[in-house]
């Protein structure tokens, strides 16, 4: 039975980067050695880490003035690693709350400085994205969420903002073909659009390295990986080669509009279907819902379980809700085929003509 993968993270990825992968570990590059047992410094490695950075570059459609860099500890490092490179003393700086994720990026924030939060959809259980604030322009920077991978929100239009504007991109990063250049600093763990847990991208205008003018840990400070190419110590090598290879995919696939084409069929499938269905609801304000991560929940509770046995019995795997919300979550990554989708949605009808 072929097995429908909408996991939240980490998630599906291409079958032909998986082989590929495999097929590295091996053997790579016909060097007679596994990927896995190489060094970082050999020409070989120096080619991946040079061609996923272009291909970074390539297909965010970013110039010369953005540095890319593959980091180790998740997009939660960032949460510290940004107001601790960009925040100077005594300066404040801007957040806007959308979810788990920008909840913790404040928390990790309020470590280094002034935060104010500028708008919050917490007293509406993160239901919609706020909009219409005043974005000061004395902060630091404004940080934003732009897919909220619990609940299922998504900016689908961004601030004007007369800060830098930095974003955690981790769920929706590569999903479509927006502006990236509006953005001073994006950052987002790879293991959803872009490979497998373990590395972290991090795309920042090379203006804003050494902001805070504080004295950083080494390791710590974007200036030393920007220094080094991301190899200061040994980089994360074998998720760098995956996502490098994810990033080939994108752009065979052809590029981001293609793929945000795809996203948008995917979402408005499954959107369509909760909608129609009686015996699911969406959660989310229709206007900010995620094409990556589709929030739903049962109309009757007693309908949870044997909803997720019916989606399991169809080879329809992680579709359990994050455990603080409950419900389903259907995440639709890149990777994941239209056919995946169209399987979901005959579970739902099939399950409506049984129990609605
Ligand atoms: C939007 C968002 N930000 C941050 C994180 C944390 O990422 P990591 O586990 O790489 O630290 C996640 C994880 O799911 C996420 O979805």
């Amino acid at each position: 039975m072929q097995i429908h993968n909408f996991y939240a993270g980490p998630a599906i990825l291409p079958k032909t980067v998986i082989e590929e992968s495999a097929q590295a570990v091996r053997d790579f590059a016909n060097m007679g050695l596994s990927l896995l047992e190489i060094s970082h410094r050999t020409k070989q490695f120096e080619a991946v880490m040079d061609e996923a950075s272009a291909l970074v570059h390539e297909l965010l459609n970013l110039g010369d003035d953005y540095a890319v860099l593959f980091l180790s500890g998740g997009a939660s490092s960032q949460f510290f690693m940004i107001p601790m490179n960009l925040l100077k003393d005594g300066e404040k700086v801007c957040y806007v709350n959308t979810g788990t994720w920008a909840t913790g990026a404040i928390k990790e924030a309020r470590l280094f400085g002034n935060v104010e939060v500028l708008a919050s959809s917490e007293d509406n259980r993160f239901r919609h994205i706020p909009k219409n604030y005043v974005i000061p322009d004395d902060a630091a920077y404004l940080h934003i969420t732009s897919n909220n991978t619990i609940y299922g929100s998504q900016y689908q239009q961004f601030p004007k903002s007369p800060i830098p504007l930095v974003c955690d991109m981790s769920s929706d990063i590569f999903s479509k073909n927006i502006d990236y250049s509006q953005f001073d600093l994006i950052y987002a763990g790879a293991q959803k659009n872009m490979g497998p847990a373990g590395v972290t991208l991090v795309v920042i205008k090379k203006s804003l390295l050494g902001r805070s003018g504080r004295k950083l840990p080494t390791m710590l400070d974007y200036r030393t990986h920007f220094e080094k190419g991301s190899m200061n110590n040994t980089p994360p090598v074998f998720p760098i080669y995956v996502s490098m290879l994810t990033l080939r995919w994108i752009k065979t696939m052809g590029g981001l509009s293609r793929i945000e084409e795809r996203n948008r069929n995917k979402s408005e499938l499954l959107y369509k279907e909760i909608d129609r269905n009686s015996c699911f609801e969406g959660t989310v304000d229709r206007e900010d819902r995620s094409w990556m991560n589709v929030v739903f929940v049962p109309t009757k509770v007693e309908f949870e379980k044997p909803f997720l046995e019916a989606c399991k019995s169809a080879g329809c795997v992680g579709l359990e809700g994050h455990r603080s919300v409950g419900g389903f979550r259907a995440s639709l990554y890149n990777a994941l085929d239209i056919e995946s989708v169209k399987v979901l949605v005959d579970v739902m009808s099939e399950f409506e003509k049984n129990n609605g």
